[in-house]
């Protein structure tokens, strides 16, 4: 495969994108290369004031870059359908739709519905909102949804007993479940789009590894000794946009593909399209994953 540059994408004018968590690392540096492209995009951010930064940020760097900031935070599924009611108004359609926002491994919490809060941050919140953006996306000539998934996939498990840490809360276990569960569920959507006869088209990406605020809650001593170490066969933010960015652009690109760098251990190096584990094929789990999403989020997913 050609080695992949924005450049080479094609430009996009009259397109709309929403990218989720657009105001820091990967999803900001996804929102400048779209917006590069010149597609408007939609930063769906939780924080008002990072979003009219990040805004001024790209502003510098694209003066006519076209961006529009609704309020999301999925933490609350009132809100991201506040969100989605927002867009309605103003857009009938939608040509890309990237599911970046995402936490790890944080201490436990539940969001304002009682989910897992990286469960219903990183997955639950965005079944929701694809969902609800489903008639916009198909009003677009060609519209394709990116979920966003890590290596860590490749050791995720779905638990449906401890789906939202029911029995017990492992931080890493939940992240890498969360993970999984976002590559499962679009790869379960791009099945459905097909079935259904549908344009639009469902597609995964994994950033590999880049030092941004998502590892937070990994202790300082470790990110001390280990960053430094480490840094040169990591990605820098601007590189783990790249099979978000090839996802979303690259006309090459058919539903079910997954995207990421081609590096040391999958961590860092050149976008191309690569294979996840054989567990995030399996269609009997993804079919319960996604009928148990819609038990609990009370929502029927209408593809
Ligand atoms: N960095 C990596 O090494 C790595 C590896 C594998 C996969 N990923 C995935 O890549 C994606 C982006 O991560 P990143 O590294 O760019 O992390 P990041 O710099 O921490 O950015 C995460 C973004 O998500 C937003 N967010 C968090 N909780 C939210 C909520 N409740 N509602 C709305 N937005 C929320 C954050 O907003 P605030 O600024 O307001 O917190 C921020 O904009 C995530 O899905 C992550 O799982 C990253």
């Amino acid at each position: 495969m050609k080695k992949f540059t924005l450049n080479d994408m094609p430009a996009q004018q009259g397109k709309i994108a929403i990218v989720t968590g657009a105001n820091n690392g990967i999803g900001y540096e996804t929102a400048l290369g779209l917006a590069n492209k010149g597609a408007k995009v939609i930063m769906a951010c939780r924080n008002p004031k990072k979003a009219e930064n990040a805004i001024s940020r790209i502003k510098e760097e694209l003066p006519k870059a076209d961006l529009i900031f609704i309020p999301l935070d999925l933490s609350s599924l009132k809100s991201v359908r506040n969100f989605a009611d927002t867009f309605k108004k103003k857009y009938q359609k939608l040509d890309i739709l990237v599911n970046n926002a995402g936490i790890m491994i944080p201490p436990f919490s539940k969001t304002e519905d009682g989910f897992e809060s990286q469960m219903g941050v990183n997955y639950f919140a965005h079944f929701l909102l694809t969902g609800l953006l489903m008639n916009e996306l198909n009003a677009s000539a060609q519209a394709r949804v990116v979920a966003l998934s890590s290596v860590v996939h490749k050791m995720g498990k779905i638990s449906f007993s401890n789906l939202n840490a029911e029995k017990r809360y492992s931080k890493v276990g939940a992240y890498s479940q969360s993970k999984l569960a976002c590559m499962m569920f679009a790869y379960e959507l791009d099945r459905r789009l097909k079935k259904a006869n549908s344009s639009v088209i469902s597609v995964v990406a994994h950033p590999g590894v880049s030092a941004t605020s998502l590892l937070q809650y990994i202790p300082k001593i470790v990110t001390t000794i280990l960053l430094p170490l480490t840094s040169p066969i990591m990605n820098t933010p601007k590189q783990a946009a790249m099979p978000s960015l090839m996802a979303a652009l690259d006309t090459s690109v058919k539903g079910g593909d997954f995207f990421g760098p081609t590096g040391f251990g999958d961590m860092s190096g050149e976008p191309a399209k690569v294979a996840s584990k054989p567990h995030s094929h399996n269609q009997d789990i993804a079919k319960k994953l996604w009928e148990t999403s819609e038990k609990l989020l009370s929502f029927k997913f209408g593809v």
